[in-house]
């Protein structure tokens, strides 16, 4: 599974790139909406930092399909290929994807809590949808089983489509979707951090550096011994 990230912090970007392997990211109206009134500038800097050859996941904002269609191309104009238009799956949304995905732009659809939404997406040329897995939990659903469900779909149709899972608020809603193959999923940085924030992990690494310390001396690497 694919691990995006899900922000729009350029500090946080750089950070997690550092550390972790990232395939792209994503973000959307109200991520960017945290980051002041120039989005255009911020997109560009996000894009700088993963590089054309990473997938970037950037929101339509219009709610008319003629709209979208305009966003859509201003949106890949501005950050250049790999870059995914994300359309919310309501019906504008279905008539901008089918217009786009045949023009060649490669197209996800977001805002995905039922899978019939994303089976429409799929049918309308999308290659990705993004299905919100916490706010689905949230409202009484489970989450990561409508994102089964629709691999499922995308699996007995033979769609040549994928889930790019979104909207988690901890790590086993991540750890199911990746034991089950998943394409992709976008996590926001607290997420991806918290996979690795087990005390245990740290206690682990401590006792190794001190007792290798203890015999070889403090700050001795295996490099400057
Ligand atoms: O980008 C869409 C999705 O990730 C939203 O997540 O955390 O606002 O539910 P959240």
């Amino acid at each position: 599974m694919k691990l995006l990230i899900d922000d729009a912090n350029i500090e946080e970007i750089r950070r997690l790139m550092d550390l972790y392997p990232i395939s792209g990211g994503s973000t959307n109206p109200s991520i960017l909406a945290k980051y002041g009134s120039d989005p255009w500038t911020l997109l560009k800097q996000i894009r700088t930092l993963y590089g054309t050859e990473r997938d970037f996941h950037v929101q339509t904002i219009a709610t008319d399909a003629q709209g979208i269609i305009a966003d859509g191309h201003r949106i890949v104009q501005e950050l250049g290929e790999n870059t995914l238009i994300k359309i919310p799956c309501m019906p504008e949304g279905f008539k901008a994807m089918k217009a786009l995905s045949k023009e060649g732009y490669r197209v996800t659809g977001t805002a995905v809590y039922t899978p019939l939404q994303a089976y429409l997406a799929f049918e309308s040329g999308a290659e990705y949808v993004a299905p919100y897995v916490d706010r689905i939990d949230n409202m009484g659903y489970d989450g990561v089983q409508v994102v089964k469900t629709i691999q499922d779909i995308i699996d007995s149709n033979a769609y040549d489509a994928k889930i790019m899972a979104a909207s988690f608020k901890n790590s086993q809603q991540v750890l199911e979707l990746c034991a089950y193959g998943i394409d992709s999923a976008t996590c926001g940085p607290a997420i991806i951090d918290n996979f690795t924030a087990s005390a245990a992990i740290k206690a682990a690494v401590d006792k190794f550096t001190n007792d290798f310390e203890k015999a070889v001396g403090q700050g001795k690497t295996m490099a400057n011994l």
